[in-house]
């Protein structure tokens, strides 16, 4: 392998311990959403856009997307349901039912992970949560606490608006707590939520028709994963119950975390929270200003300090096919233009791919999907890594900025894994 020989995770390290993802229960087939979109929003005689929309969604090889705002809610509140160029006050109805929605979609993917896990959850020390949606004081952070039945004294990190790329974030936020906090457990959370990213279709001569691209690739989700070091010498692992003890299994290690801002890229992807709800943009230039910077701004930067120079270790930079791949699937063309740039081989960035096909861009919490994809799939088709067969690996999460967030990760062989 082209780095560090695959010993024992080095002591201290921050891992993570277990992954639980969760949706809203309505689910669109994506070959169906063009017309329910076009029929809910009573935009039926935009013959022209929703032909536009039916192609975008059409070319964004997703299949399906869970969604909480239906049209049942769209009855209930018609302010919600206003072109990008109408806007009408809006944001009360949406952030209430954010904050209402936000915590309790976060708590079921923050359960399953614990149950995964296996520990008390009393061992839970620390909660970072990261929601691009949703904000209330105290955070839906508080809220999530209530609902797991967390101690009260759990140091909590809520973050807000971060977009897509918080999934990385969260995790080099959790690294630097766990590694510097012995004996913690941080329960990491992003959960995407989006009443106020729903707008109608704007008009065919709007400026900006980013409302319609992001309906056609959006969706809500939560990820959650546990982190902390694990004592590889197995003395302190766990718990022990009844005169038995409960083993934490870690998934992978995260080796290193860099977060840098791409040049040139300001005006790529944002947006505001104005009266009616997040308006955002979402440039076409977004897949290339991603693709022509990934290597040098972002993975050689990255990897540097992973890789050990002494041993002739620089052929990872020749063939990045000898990585395992965890990508934000912010959209198809994307994904294809980093697979073009970095001339991965077909199925590297099957997980990613996968993820945007069975539940499209949930954000932040995409990744966390993604990262649950790779083990899964790996444990499933019998590769002797989490990570696909391959020791490293890197996660990439890119949103507003461009910021990207680069996490290298080290797999786990899976004939470890209980
Ligand atoms: C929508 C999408 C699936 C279309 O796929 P594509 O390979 O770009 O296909 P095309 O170039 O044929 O575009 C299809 C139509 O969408 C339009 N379109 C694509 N991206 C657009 C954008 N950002 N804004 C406005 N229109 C856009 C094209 O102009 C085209 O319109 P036309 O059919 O009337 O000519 C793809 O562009 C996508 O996933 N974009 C979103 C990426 C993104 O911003 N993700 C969030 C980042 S965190």
């Amino acid at each position: 392998m082209a780095l560090e020989n695959h010993k024992e995770n080095v002591k201290g390290r921050a891992q993570i311990l277990a992954i639980g993802t969760a949706n809203p229960k309505n689910c669109f087939r994506q070959a169906d959403y063009p017309d329910y979109y076009f029929r809910i929003t009573k935009s039926d005689h935009l013959i022209d856009l929703k032909a536009k929309f039916k192609r975008m969604c059409e070319k964004s090889m997703i299949e399906k997307r869970y969604m909480h705002v239906n049209e049942e809610i769209l009855e209930q509140n018609p302010s919600m349901n206003h072109g990008g160029e109408k806007m009408v006050s809006s944001l009360d109805v949406r952030l209430d039912m954010e904050i209402m929605e936000i915590p309790k979609l976060g708590a079921e993917a923050a359960t399953k992970a614990m149950d995964e896990w296996g520990q008390p959850k009393s061992r839970i020390t620390h909660l970072v949560f990261h929601s691009t949606l949703g904000t209330v004081m105290p955070g839906v952070d508080y809220e999530l606490i209530k609902l797991l039945g967390l101690n009260p004294s759990v140091k909590r990190f809520m973050l807000y608006h971060l977009g897509c790329y918080g999934g990385g974030t969260v995790l080099r936020l959790a690294k630097d707590l766990a590694e510097n906090n012995p004996g913690s457990r941080v329960l990491v959370v992003c959960c995407e939520i989006m009443p106020s990213a729903f707008h109608g279709p704007p008009s065919l001569q709007h400026a900006h028709l980013d409302i319609l691209t992001g309906h056609a690739i959006f969706g809500d989700g939560a990820g959650a994963v546990i982190v902390g070091c694990v004592d590889p010498s197995g003395g302190t692992n766990g718990v022990v119950e009844r005169g038995v003890r409960r083993y934490e299994q870690p998934l992978f290690e995260i080796h290193s975390a860099y977060q840098t801002v791409l040049p040139d890229s300001e005006d790529a992807v944002g947006g505001r929270l104005r009266e009616a709800g997040l308006i955002y943009y979402l440039s076409k230039r977004l897949s290339n200003v991603v693709s022509s910077n990934i290597d040098e701004c972002c993975l050689v930067e990255a990897l540097g300090s992973a890789i050990n120079n002494n041993n002739n270790n620089n052929d990872i930079y020749e063939d990045w096919n000898s990585l395992f791949w965890i990508v934000h699937p912010a959209g198809r063309p994307i994904l294809d233009k980093i697979d073009a740039k970095l001339g991965l081989n077909k199925e590297k960035l099957r997980a990613s791919r996968n993820v945007l096909r069975d539940y499209g861009n949930m954000w932040s919490s995409s990744v966390l999907f993604v990262l649950d994809e790779m083990r899964k799939g790996s444990i499933a088709q019998r590769k002797t890594t989490t990570g696909e067969g391959f020791e490293w690996g890197v996660l990439l999460g890119f949103g507003p900025g461009v910021t990207v967030e680069t996490v290298v990760l080290r797999s786990v062989p899976t004939t470890k894994l209980k």
